[in-house]
């Protein structure tokens, strides 16, 4: 079996995605310090799949430790890199945090993929390499704005950095762009696990609708836009796991236009905070208890995807409808709260 190494397998979309090659026929190690996630949720991927997944438990930051997963381990024919910190709000106030982690670990990486003479790698980008688009919705050729927080400045870095490393070895990458990944895998055994006060807006919702929180705010109502919220593009992230496996498989089939090819992941529809709290609402039965509040600084008015380009090259065709993305996340917070055998990390400050 084509063997592959998940880095931040742990974590939100890299469970799911773990998930999803599985069952597709790869075979998976994953290496996450678990300093934002627990190894617990490899017993949930064992319950879905039937396979225990062997993590490393290493400071990518760490050269040593993490040349050692690769002597460990030959024969790796491909490597998706997720670990990195995503909090847009912390990385404004601790940038140099973020630098140093994003980009320390992303640089050891890919020094190993050099040295072991690894052909494939995934990068996991991010609709913030964006910024503030003019005009949306935004295709893989629109140009790079100014990243709004240093989290958006490692995406973008870490795509350049990424480009110049296969540009000087026979290897090829692929960039996904991320918009904003949601929901949770069906059978409700994996999902968010967000650290302390969610940041992102479904889980602020899901959490306030359980009672976690007393209330939430929508932020900002007097943007240019049809409802005076933000608008997104939110997609499951089931869709975004499958897309790494077309990915992987793209790149194994030597299908690549070139040696570094770029993928929006998104559903391409845009859609405000409102709209969105409205859509739980009708998924869940649960009137939410939330206020309007003012602008989050950071905050892009509106932007959503063109993805065309994954859905022609990768055949790539997001299945879960915005309903499911609700419904998905709600039936997972119930889990949570109601399901004693989802075990929570204590460290885990998720009150
Ligand atoms: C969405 C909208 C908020 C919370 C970030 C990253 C992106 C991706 C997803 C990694 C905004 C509003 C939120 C709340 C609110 N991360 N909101 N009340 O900032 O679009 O994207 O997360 O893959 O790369 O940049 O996501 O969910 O934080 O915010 O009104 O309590 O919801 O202002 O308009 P964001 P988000």
């Amino acid at each position: 079996m084509k063997k592959i190494l998940v880095t931040g397998g742990c974590g939100y979309i890299g469970a799911h995605t773990i998930v999803d090659l599985i069952e597709n026929g790869f075979e998976v190690i994953s290496a996450d310090n678990n300093s934002r996630s627990s190894e617990s949720i490899l017993d949930s991927i064992e319950k879905i799949t039937g396979k225990l997944v062997k993590n490393y438990k290493v400071d990518l930051c760490i050269y040593d430790d993490t040349v050692a997963i690769f002597q460990e381990n030959p024969g790796i024919t491909g490597i998706i890199h997720f670990a990195a910190y995503k909090s847009v709000g912390e990385s404004v106030k601790k940038p140099l945090f973020y630098f140093e982690n994003n980009l320390n670990s992303l640089i050891n990486i890919l020094k190993c993929a050099d040295e072991f003479n690894i052909p494939n790698f995934v990068f996991s980008s991010s609709c913030t390499v964006y910024g503030n688009p003019d005009a949306i919705p935004v295709t893989e050729e629109t140009p790079m704005k100014p990243a709004e927080s240093a989290y958006g400045a490692t995406k973008q870095m870490g795509e350049q950095i990424v480009q110049e490393a296969v540009n000087c070895n026979e290897s090829k990458a692929i960039l996904l762009r991320y918009f904003n990944p949601v929901g949770a895998h069906p059978s409700a055994l994996i999902g968010e696990l967000p650290l302390g006060k969610p940041e992102n807006l479904v889980p602020a919702i899901t959490q306030t609708a359980i009672g976690k929180l007393s209330t939430m705010q929508v932020w900002g109502s007097d943007y240019e836009t049809r409802d005076g919220s933000c608008v997104r593009d939110y997609i499951h992230v089931s869709d975004i796991a499958h897309a790494h496996t077309l990915a992987l498989n793209y790149l194994l089939e030597n299908k690549n236009e070139s040696n570094c090819d770029v993928f929006n992941l998104g559903t391409g529809d845009g859609h405000t905070v409102l709209e969105i709290i409205n859509e739980f609402e009708k998924a869940s039965g649960v009137k939410l208890n939330y206020t309007m509040g003012p602008r989050r600084p950071g905050d892009v008015v509106a932007i959503y995807a063109n993805n065309d380009k994954a859905k022609k090259r990768l055949g790539w065709y997001p299945k879960f409808n915005l309903s499911e993305m609700m419904a998905t996340a709600w039936k997972w917070e119930l889990k949570l709260k109601y399901d004693e055998n989802i075990f929570v990390d204590p460290n885990a400050n998720l009150n």
